[in-house]
């Protein structure tokens, strides 16, 4: 039988054989896989683990700072690299989502491939690869809905850097991750924390990316994912989030006519994410969130809530 203990015992103990004294690089997200990856390595290998942590500039607010500072808590040989500029310039004016999902994955590459080069004697790649990465990954290659959005959480590095792949949890699921990171004594709010897609914000902005737009929808998501900690909710919805429309509707503000952006909020149960229904989130909870949203966020004068299932409506809306 599966039980954490063991698995943490074994796998710790084959990366030692496995490793040896090679360095190993590895990216983390601020996710739950990536950062539980990364303490079995370091359980393993201690400072011979180099992990990389790079700002797109489309994370939640705060959250760079915050995350980096979490994972040197945890004792974690970490580089922050704020790359949040190169990201921005590469997307300015395009507003297609996949090939704003291609530039978002093209310049992490370069990013990382820099940072990669000055950690000197690097001989592996660690990722935190779970096993249902492995099977949407094949079937996104092939099926009918190959093309839909193209994830970009696997098989990430160009093949001229000749890493050797480690994956430590290339065998697990979502729960069974979550279980090894409880053992190593993890950081509930690690472990808990939402899925967030590897392009971020980016996806989350419809049409093109400004760094006034990215700005005016940290502030949104912020409110509503504070308001769903304050209420208890956080736990209870399994992905939650903010979308920036590309469409401004008039308001009204004293006196004034205003015409201004509108949000979208989604949150939405799932156990997997290939299949979703929208949570019934308290009307009183709606009230207060949408108050504060336009309140407090400049040029925003509009909220909606969206109430589509998956399928056919895909949790993200680009
Ligand atoms: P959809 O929108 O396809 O999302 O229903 C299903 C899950 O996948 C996440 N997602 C992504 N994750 N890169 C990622 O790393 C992407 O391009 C991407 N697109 C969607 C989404 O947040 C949800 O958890």
């Amino acid at each position: 039988d599966w039980t954490p203990d063991a698995f943490v015992e074994t796998t710790v103990a084959e990366l030692k054989e496995k490793i040896g004294d090679e360095r190993v690089i590895l990216g983390l997200s601020g996710g739950v896989d990536s950062s539980v990856a990364a303490m079995l390595l370091h359980k393993a290998i201690g400072k011979h683990l180099h992990c990389i942590f790079v700002n797109n500039g489309l994370l939640r607010k705060n959250e760079f700072e915050s995350v980096l500072d979490q994972y040197k808590h945890m004792g974690l040989n970490v580089k922050g690299v704020d790359a949040s500029a190169r990201f921005l310039e590469a997307l300015k004016g395009e507003s297609d989502p996949e090939t704003k999902r291609k530039i978002i994955g093209r310049v992490f590459i370069e990013v990382f491939d820099d940072e990669a080069h000055k950690v000197e004697n690097a001989k592996w790649l660690a990722q935190g690869t779970i096993y249902p990465d492995r099977i949407e990954s094949v079937s996104a290659s092939g099926g009918p809905s190959a093309t839909i959005k193209s994830h970009h959480n696997v098989g990430g590095l160009p093949d001229y850097m000749k890493l050797k792949i480690v994956e430590p949890l290339h065998l697990l699921f979502k729960d069974e991750v979550r279980r090894v990171g409880r053992n190593l004594e993890m950081d509930p709010a690690i472990l808990g924390r939402h899925p967030f897609p590897g392009p971020g914000l980016g996806i989350r902005i419809l049409g093109d990316i400004t760094a006034e737009k990215v700005s005016i929808l940290q502030e949104v998501d912020a409110i509503f994912i504070d308001g769903l900690k304050k209420w208890g909710l956080y736990d209870k919805v399994w992905q939650a989030g903010a979308m920036l429309l590309p469409v401004n509707s008039v308001g009204v503000m004293g006196d004034e006519r205003t015409y201004e952006k509108c949000v979208a909020l989604r949150a939405v149960e799932s156990t997997d994410g290939m299949t979703a229904d929208w949570v019934n989130l308290p009307y009183e909870f709606l009230q207060k969130t949408s108050n504060d949203i336009i309140n407090k966020v400049k040029g925003v004068n509009r909220v909606v809530y969206d109430i589509s299932s998956k399928p056919p409506a895909t949790i993200e809306w680009e």
